[in-house]
């Protein structure tokens, strides 16, 4: 079997990793995977406080866990044992929920194993904060996305606020902070750039600007 074609894109929370992917795997008419939602659905599988169980329970609770994808491009579904995975994850609760289960060697350990099986079945946009680094490394075209505190918080702010749901600004900073220091910070595979990632700061560029950059660094 033919190797797969893999680009990875990684950056920390909110920077618009999961809008690169979308367009990039549309683009170039392959499959998107976003490892952050695996880590999501992981942490509401094992629900409020799963993270201080003990590592044999969750390693055998993991056991029931299947991952696969369907569809292309924008529109492709990950789904957790053959449903759909869906916005229930999509809240700051949850993403500090998944960065405290992140941090678990069990945990992370076999979603590498579930990412590079996909990898394996198909051409992919991965996106993550360790796709270049860990799961990865040998990827041809690697990106690693980043922007301020600031910048990122505002623009979670404004979908915010065009979606009709309740935001505040000075929160959100605060818990993408939070889990920016904790993702950078962890002993197992820490947000970082991998040494062969282009690194493109967004701070200052449009959501264009950003996708021309990716295109370009193919
Ligand atoms: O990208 P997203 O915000 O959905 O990720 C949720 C959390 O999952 C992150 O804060 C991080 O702790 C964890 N994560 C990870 N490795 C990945 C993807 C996500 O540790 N490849």
């Amino acid at each position: 079997m033919a190797a797969k074609r893999i680009v990875t894109i990684d950056g920390p929370a909110g920077v618009g990793k999961s809008t690169m992917a979308k367009r990039l795997a549309k683009h170039l008419a392959i499959a998107y995977l976003d490892t952050g939602a695996m880590f999501r659905a992981t942490a509401l599988f094992l629900g409020e406080n799963g993270w201080e169980l003990p590592e044999a329970e969750i390693a055998s609770r993991l056991d029931s866990l299947r991952f696969g994808l369907s569809g292309s491009g924008a529109d492709t579904v990950l789904h957790m044992n053959e449903t759909p995975i869906g916005d229930e994850i999509r809240t700051e609760q949850v993403g500090m929920w998944a960065s405290n289960v992140a941090t678990l060697p069990v945990v992370r350990t076999f979603l590498k194993k579930a990412q590079q099986d996909l990898g394996g079945r198909f051409d992919l946009v991965a996106e993550g904060r360790d796709m270049g680094t860990v799961v990865f490394p040998s990827a041809p075209s690697k990106f690693f996305l980043d922007a301020t505190v600031e910048v990122r918080a505002k623009r979670r702010f404004d979908q915010l606020v065009e979606m009709g749901k309740p935001a505040d600004l000075h929160e959100l900073e605060t818990a993408i902070a939070a889990r920016d220091h904790q993702d950078r910070n962890r002993a197992t595979a820490p947000l970082k750039p991998a040494g062969d990632a282009v690194l493109i700061d967004t701070s200052g560029l449009t959501i264009e600007e950003v996708f021309q950059a990716l295109v370009d660094g193919l």
